[in-house]
């Protein structure tokens, strides 16, 4: 892969184990006691398998997981900022050894993983909310995931047997070693990454295209992993996606990929994260608008480029390109920022999310200048579903 970008660590880490390996795997894998996954767990568990969480090889054990509420890195220095755990009761936990293998299961009982367990640990839950989150506050809906847990952590390598099933967007499914070759094949060499959650609106569609006049390609990277329950279904906004692809991207530029990771809502922690998962697909910039990965008040609009202050850039490697409020402005006639528009706010056309979804409701698709109408109209008839 000459030329790309390095994967965080200098290796993409690929914990799938195939062939006679793992029908052996398996076979002994039905002696083993068993530890049942929960939604964000599968899905942690694919990102590390397919090193979207290089240099991940399992679920944290307990020196990186304080090193990286503490430090924001890794014990061996690499900055990582959220923990990835997996949890179970204190029950479950008094009857593991360390050292011993476990099967980890799905909901359905069927085993996905093996895991070499290296750690028993206490889950300092306090400490996690507001390290990670910046707040002990249930109401925030990270926060919440990690009072939901369980009180012990399992740390170790994990080797995966099955990966987790999915019945939806298969042709936008790529692995990182997947989007690395396909950057090669286009001939980009420097690609932009986009994190949403969202439909595209304008503004997020401003921001992509004033990223794209400085790189070659653009890789829109929506989760579709665990949201939280008010945001749009994945499955909504891949129509969205794909309507504004058709519409107003050049098709030679922009790749449409998902990313099967879970929110966290974590704000300027989760902006570094996201970053440092693009950077394993292969992307050299990374995206940061107003508020990236914030929910509620509980972050400053620009918490997350500050962050990015907080190291060293060779460290981080992927280059973020940041972006301040964006709007249409009806002065300028164009969209534009804050940074680039000198007129009074009366003048920009920006609507609140509650208004919106108000409008989108009734039937009454915004004005242009907020969101295209072919992304208008598939938000009011899924709004009708
Ligand atoms: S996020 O949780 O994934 O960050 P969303 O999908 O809304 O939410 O945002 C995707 C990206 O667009 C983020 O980098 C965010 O900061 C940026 N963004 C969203 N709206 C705006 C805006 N009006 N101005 C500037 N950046 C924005």
């Amino acid at each position: 892969m000459a030329g790309l970008i390095e994967p965080h660590g200098g290796k993409l880490i690929n914990r799938v184990v195939e062939g006679k390996e793992r029908d052996e795997l398996s076979k002994k894998a039905k002696e083993f006691k068993k530890i049942t996954l929960n939604f964000r767990e599968i899905s942690d568990l694919e990102m590390i398998a397919v090193g979207a969480f290089s240099p991940l090889e399992g679920f944290m054990c307990k020196e990186d997981y304080h090193s990286s509420m503490d430090t924001m890195t890794l014990k061996n220095g690499l900055p990582w900022t959220i923990p990835v755990t997996l949890s179970t009761t204190a029950d479950m936990a008094k009857g593991l050894t360390e050292g011993e293998e476990l099967a980890l299961v799905d909901g359905k009982g069927k085993t996905l993983a093996v895991l070499h367990l290296e750690e028993v640990f206490s889950h300092d839950k306090e400490k996690e909310a507001i390290q990670v989150y910046g707040t002990k506050e249930e109401a925030h809906p990270g926060v919440k995931k990690v009072y939901e847990m369980s009180e012990m952590l399992l740390g170790g390598e994990v080797l995966v047997l099955a990966r987790p099933e999915h019945a939806k967007f298969k042709e936008h499914r790529l692995d990182p070693a997947e989007t690395r070759a396909l950057f090669k094949d286009k001939g980009w060499k420097r690609v932009v990454g986009f994190q949403t959650r969202n439909p595209i609106h304008r503004a997020h569609e401003y921001i992509q295209k004033c990223a794209l006049e400085t790189v070659d390609g653009l890789m829109i990277h929506p989760i579709v992993g665990e949201t939280k329950g008010d945001d749009i279904p994945a499955d909504v906004r891949m129509h969205c996606y794909t309507a504004l692809m058709e519409n107003y991207f050049p098709k030679d530029r922009v790749v449409l990929v998902v990313l099967p990771a879970a929110m966290r809502y974590a704000g300027p922690k989760e902006a570094i994260f996201h970053a440092l998962i693009r950077k394993n697909y292969g992307c050299t910039h990374f995206i940061v608008g107003r508020d990236h990965a914030g929910v509620g008040n509980y972050y400053g609009s620009f918490d997350a480029h500050f962050i990015f202050d907080e190291f060293d850039p060779e460290e981080i490697g992927i280059r973020p390109m940041f972006f301040d409020y964006t709007f249409f402005c009806k002065k300028c006639g164009s969209m534009a920022s804050y940074k680039s528009c000198p007129h009074d706010s009366a003048d920009h056309i920006s609507l609140s999310g509650t208004k919106v979804r108000e409008m989108l409701r009734a039937g009454t698709v915004p004005p242009t200048e907020f969101t295209r109408p072919e992304v208008a109209r598939i938000l009011i008839d899924a709004m009708k579903g």
